[in-house]
C-alpha cells in the first residue's frame, strides 16, 4: 500500500468495503483523546469513519483516505489507522525573489505539498533581485524594487529583458486563502538587514552610503545592507511589516537575518554611533538587537518572529518570541539555541534545500535524515525542534516546470520525516511508494524529476554536479568567496 506521509499504526482487516460513486464517510471531533492534528481512519463493513483532534485532524483523515482511494479503485479494505505528526512545523520554502511564479503556479506547489500534509509554506517575497510585494506607503519599493534590469545568473544565459514582477495584494490574498483551505499557515519573510538591494534601489537613503545602486541581476552576498543607524529605516521596515501583517495573518514572520555582511556598517558613522550608544562590542550584536526590535515590534501585532541562524552570531537574540531556522553553520550557535530550550526549524542545506542537484541532496539522503539527532543536540535540544522545512532558491530555477522538477519527488522523503520524525528504514519500499506518487502529481498537472534524475546512474550523477559546479563557480563567485576571506566585505566582522 501507497501512503505518504506513513501513518503511525495501520491494521489491515479482511473484507472490503465496496462503495459506488463516492464512499459513506462520517466525521466525529474527539479533541479529549485524540492530538489536534492527530486522527483515526477506521473502514469496516458500516463504511467510512474519521475521528480527528479537531478539524484539522479530521481533514488530514481524509487525506489519507484520498491517499487510500487512490491505491484500491472502487473499493477499499477494512482497515485501521492511528496516526499523528511528529512535527508541529511541516514547512516548504519557495523564493520568488530570484525568479518569479504566477499565482496559478505557486497554488499548484501548494496543491501537491497538501497531499503530503505539509502545514507551513514560507514564502520568500523580498532580496537583492526583487521586491515583490505591493507596498502603498513607500511605493517605490515596488515600482522599483520589483524590477531588474535583466536576469544574469549563469553564465550561459545574458537576459537582457527587463524583468519586473510583483504580487497585488489581492493575489497574496488569494494564495492565503488557497493555503487555509487546505490548513497550511503562510509565513511571509522580508528578509533583513542584508539581501536588501531591491530595498535600497528604490529608497538609497536606507543605506548607510546612500548611494544609487540598482536591484542585483545575478546572485550572491552583497556589500550594500540596511543602515540600522538611520532612523528612517525603522520605519521602512514597520510599514512592510505593517502592510504584510494585513494579509499575511497567520502567527509566523520570518524576518531574514541571513548574510548580512558589516563593512558598511564599519564605516558608517551612523552605525558605529548607535553600535557605541547601546555598548556594543560589536556589529553581529547590533544586528542581534535590531532582530530583537523587529521582533519585539511583530509580538505587539500578536506575531512570532522566524530568523535564520547567522543571526545567532552576535550571541543576543531574545528567545522571547523569536524562533531560529537553521540552514548552515560552522560553529555551534544553533544547537546551543536549541540545547537551551529554545524553538528550532531545522532546514539544513544539506540534504533539505531542494535547489541543490538530487546528486547532491539524494532522495535517499533526504529520506533517511534524522532532525532531532543533529550533532550535539542533548534531550533538550532534540526537544525543541519544532519541525523542518525545505527551501528551493531560485537563482538556477527559472521557471514553473523547473521548480516542481527540482521539488519533486524530493519534498515526498521531506513530508515523510516531518510526519514521522525521520527514523524511515524501508528505502526500497518508499521507492515504489514515490513512483506512485509520481504518477498522481502527474495526473494533477505537476511536473516531477524523471527516474532517470532522482534514481541516477553515477555518470547522470556526475553531469548533474559538473552543471551545478558550472553554474556556481564563476569569476565573480571566486572573487566574491577571496574577499569575504580577506574581510573586504564583512568589515572583519563575520
Ligand atoms: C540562506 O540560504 N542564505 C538562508
Ligand atoms: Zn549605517
Amino acid at each position: 500500500m501507497h501512503l505518504i506521509p506513513t501513518p503511525r499504526k495501520i491494521e489491515i482487516k479482511s473484507g472490503f468495503y465496496y462503495f459506488e460513486e463516492k464512499p459513506e464517510i462520517k466525521k466525529e471531533i474527539k479533541h479529549s483523546f485524540l492530538t489536534d492534528e492527530g486522527y483515526r481512519l477506521t473502514i469496516d463493513e458500516n463504511g467510512v469513519l474519521i475521528e480527528g483532534g479537531s478539524e484539522k485532524g479530521v481533514y488530514y483523515g481524509e487525506i489519507t483516505l484520498k491517499q487510500l482511494m487512490h491505491n484500491y479503485r472502487g473499493l477499499l479494505p477494512y482497515i485501521y489507522i492511528s496516526d499523528e505528526p511528529e512535527f508541529s512545523y511541516r514547512g516548504f520554502m519557495i523564493d520568488s525573489s530570484r525568479h518569479f511564479f504566477t499565482v496559478e503556479e505557486i497554488k499548484k506547489m501548494i496543491d501537491a505539498c497538501a497531499v503530503f500534509k505539509f502545514n507551513k509554506f514560507h514564502f520568500h517575497l523580498t532580496d537583492d533581485q526583487g521586491f515583490r510585494f505591493e507596498m502603498k506607503e513607500y511605493p517605490l519599493l515596488t515600482e522599483i524594487g520589483s524590477k531588474r534590469r535583466a536576469s544574469e545568473f549563469s553564465r550561459e544565459e545574458n537576459d537582457d529583458e527587463e524583468y519586473a514582477y510583483f504580487y497585488t495584494k489581492d493575489e497574496l490574498k488569494e494564495i492565503v486563502e488557497y493555503c487555509h483551505e487546505r490548513y497550511i499557515e503562510v509565513i511571509p519573510e522580508f528578509d533583513i538587514p542584508g539581501h536588501t538591494t531591491s530595498l535600497i534601489a528604490a529608497y538609497p537613503e536606507i543605506s548607510c552610503k546612500g548611494e544609487n545602486i540598482e536591484t542585483k541581476t545575478k546572485g550572491g552576498i552583497f556589500p550594500d545592507i540596511l543602515c540600522v543607524g538611520n532612523p528612517e529605516t525603522e520605519k521602512v521596515i514597520h510599514a512592510v511589516i505593517d502592510e504584510m501583517c494585513e494579509i499575511f495573518t497567520d502567527k509566523y514572520f520570518h524576518i531574514g537575518g541571513d548574510e548580512a555582511p558589516k563593512g558598511r556598517w564599519v564605516d558608517c558613522p551612523k552605525c558605529r554611533a548607535k553600535k557605541d550608544e547601546l555598548g556594543f562590542k560589536n556589529f553581529q550584536e547590533l544586528q542581534g538587537w535590531l532582530m530583537n526590535e523587529v521582533s519585539d515590534y511583530l509580538k505587539s501585532k500578536g506575531k512570532t518572529a522566524i530568523c535564520w541562524n547567522d543571526a545567532l552570531k552576535g550571541g543576543n537574540i531574545s528567545s522571547d518570541n523569536t524562533m531560529v531556522s537553521l540552514w548552515y553553520e560552522r560553529n555551534n550557535n544553533s544547537i546551543n539555541w536549541a540545547n537551551a530550550g529554545n524553538k528550532l526549524i531545522v532546514e539544513c542545506n544539506t540534504p533539505l534545500y531542494a535547489d541543490y542537484p538530487y546528486a547532491v541532496n539524494s532522495l535517499e539522503k533526504i529520506y533517511k535524515f534524522k532532525p532531532k539527532k543533529l550533532k550535539g543536540l542533548t534531550e533538550v535540544g532534540s526537544n525543541s525542534v519544532i519541525g523542518i522545512e525545505s527551501p528551493i532558491w531560485t537563482e538556477h530555477v527559472k521557471n514553473f516546470k523547473e521548480l516542481a522538477f527540482m521539488c519533486f519527488p524530493r519534498w515526498f522523503a521531506v513530508a515523510e520525516i516531518a510526519w514521522t520524525g525521520g527514523e524511515n528504514k524501508e528505502y526500497k519500499s518508499f521507492l515504489e511508494t514515490t513512483k506512485f506518487f509520481c504518477d498522481i502529481l502527474r495526473e494533477m498537472k505537476i511536473p516531477t524529476a524523471p527516474k532517470s534524475e532522482w534514481l541516477g546512474t553515477p555518470q547522470k550523477k556526475f553531469s548533474q554536479l559538473l552543471n551545478y559546479g558550472k553554474r556556481m563557480i564563476t569569476p565573480e563567485s571566486v572573487s566574491e568567496f577571496l574577499r569575504i576571506q580577506k574581510n573586504e566585505i564583512t568589515g572583519g566582522d563575520e
